[in-house]
């Protein structure tokens, strides 16, 4: 789908797109397209009562007589004083799904909504592109017999603004933002035979043209480091296990190593396909593994967001990438490792393998980087499915000014955080009788928040936040930004809590 911003004029082709406010008033643009279709407005909205106006809301007018125009659409605005970024990112997103099932080619977007509106009109144009553009996010590469009517349709949406330049420009970096989210979600829905440790080791090594230095380091390199945990996931895979260090120094004196320059730091789960191992999981569903490399492909494409739109931080992104497969290498249950941080793990369970390879790259980058945070991402356990459903994912943190941040965050992208609790007492559940720990609990009580104690254990001191993603790094339905399937979770979360807190105005 082409994007592109010009000066409003009357169009003459394709859809139209224009404003309707509470209570069935029409803005600016809907008045004229009114005028211009001998009131095809007016007797439209009288004749559909139970359209209001509201925040959302789709009036159709087919083929208005007069115009040499395919269809009016209404939309509802709500109220002018709720319009905000978020709302009109949606708005943009249900409008593209709207007219992709329309069958539309081409459409206009009159973004004229008089006063009173608490965003300004270039801004609310880019923003309407940009949940356009999230929402037309397609994975089709291995669908090869489609029928046109299983395409999408819209080839081209304009947006019709006053100072389109503008527009444009206050458009590039959520431009930026889509592709980057984009490239996240398509690296989640390639299946397991495509993207393994390797060719997603490749994958994130493409960023060093956005001016991201990438390091990738194999099997021998882990080996020196004492990365045990990490080896024992992988060591029953033909595929090789591989730890990418992805750096973005935009800060500029990344020299100075004082602590206000020391790096932001985001540690990815990539576990690029999840059998559970020996404790292996059910037949049913097990496809969905593919994608338990979803924290790993949500920090790639942060580092690919921060680096596109130069960011003025210092970031690093460290990402563990193993499959965990059963064979006659495999790690077996009750198998006790030594972890990079010296701590010996016992396995009783070889499907708890998340926390066993952050164990290791948690160590690794503090170690290595002295971060001044650490935020790690991880499809890490299905019992957070259970407790937040598919709609937030579970926050925990050893430092509230972090969660209240990346909290805020939340709110602000729409990808939204819940905290969940840390305490000793559950911290002793992991205690082992053979080693220094155990990679599980006692039952399936508290889940969540055991696979978090467990990472703690190889946290040392640093303000450190772990999101667990499993409900939330794939949908089974459409969200209004978010087609269904592979969702790029994080990535807009983690952009907007850089910009907020850590970049310079
Ligand atoms: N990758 C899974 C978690 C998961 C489950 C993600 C369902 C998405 C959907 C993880 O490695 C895992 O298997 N966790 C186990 C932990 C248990 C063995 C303590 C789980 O959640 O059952
Ligand atoms: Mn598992
Ligand atoms: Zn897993």
């Amino acid at each position: 789908m082409k994007i592109s911003f010009a000066e409003p004029e009357q169009p003459r082709s394709g859809a139209v797109v224009a404003g309707i406010w509470e209570e069935g008033v029409p803005s600016p643009a809907a008045r004229r397209l009114d005028e211009a279709s001998g009131g095809a407005v007016t007797r439209a909205l009288a004749a559909s009562p139970r359209f209001r106006g509201k925040k959302d809301e789709l009036l159709p007018i087919v083929g208005p007589p007069s115009l040499p125009l395919t269809r009016i659409v209404l939309v509802g605005l709500g109220k002018p004083e709720s319009v905000a970024a978020r709302s009109l990112q949606d708005l943009g997103g249900k409008l593209a799904a709207h007219l992709n099932a329309s069958g539309e080619s081409e459409a206009t977007v009159m973004v004229e909504f008089g006063d009173g509106v608490a965003i300004e009109a270039t801004e609310a144009a880019a923003r309407i592109a940009y949940g356009a553009e999230l929402r037309s996010y397609r994975f089709d590469k291995y669908r090869t017999k489609q029928k046109p009517e299983q395409r999408p349709s819209l080839t081209e949406l304009r947006m019709a603004v006053t100072n389109a330049q503008a527009a444009r420009r206050a458009y590039e970096p959520l431009e930026k933002a889509a592709q980057a989210v984009s490239f996240a979600r398509d690296l989640v829905a390639e299946p397991a035979n495509v993207i393994y440790p390797e060719t997603l080791a490749a994958q994130a090594a493409t960023l060093e043209q956005f001016g991201v230095a990438v390091e990738i380091l194999d099997e021998a390199d882990m080996r020196k480091l004492g990365m045990g945990a990490l080896l024992g996931v992988g060591q029953g895979s033909a595929r090789p296990p591989r730890l990418v260090v992805m750096q973005w120094s935009g800060a500029g004196d990344s020299g100075r190593q004082d602590a206000a320059n020391a790096p932001l730091a985001f540690i990815g789960k990539g576990v690029t396909f999840d059998t559970g191992g020996i404790s292996i999981k059910p037949a049913a569903g097990m496809e969905d593994m593919k994608w338990d490399m979803a924290g790993s492909a949500a920090v790639i494409g942060l580092m690919r967001l921060l680096a596109a739109r130069k960011a003025k931080v210092n970031a690093v992104g460290i990402v563990g990438l193993t499959e965990n497969m059963p064979s006659g290498t495999a790690q077996r249950p009750g198998d006790i490792v030594t972890s990079m941080s010296g701590q010996t793990i016992e396995v009783l369970n070889t499907d708890a393998e998340g926390r066993l390879v952050l164990a290791d790259a948690l160590w690794y980058c503090q170690d290595r980087f002295k971060p001044r945070l650490m935020v790690d991402l991880a499809t890490l356990t299905g019992a957070i499915i259970v407790a937040l459903g598919n709609e937030q994912a579970g926050l925990f943190s050893n430092n509230d000014e972090l969660a209240d941040r990346l909290i805020a965050a939340g709110k602000a992208s729409g990808e939204r955080l819940w905290r969940m609790p840390l305490g000793d007492s559950y911290d002793r559940q992991i205690d082992s009788d053979a080693a220094d720990v155990k990679n599980i609990g006692g039952g399936r009580a508290g889940g969540s928040i055991i696979g978090a104690q467990f990472l703690q254990r190889f946290v040392n001191g640093v303000p450190w936040a772990h999101l667990d993603i499993a409900g939330v790094a794939w949908s089974k339905k459409d969200a209004p930004t978010v087609p269904k399937g592979a969702t790029g979770f994080g990535v807009r979360l983690l952009d907007r809590f850089v910009a907020d807190n850590y970049e310079p105005g």
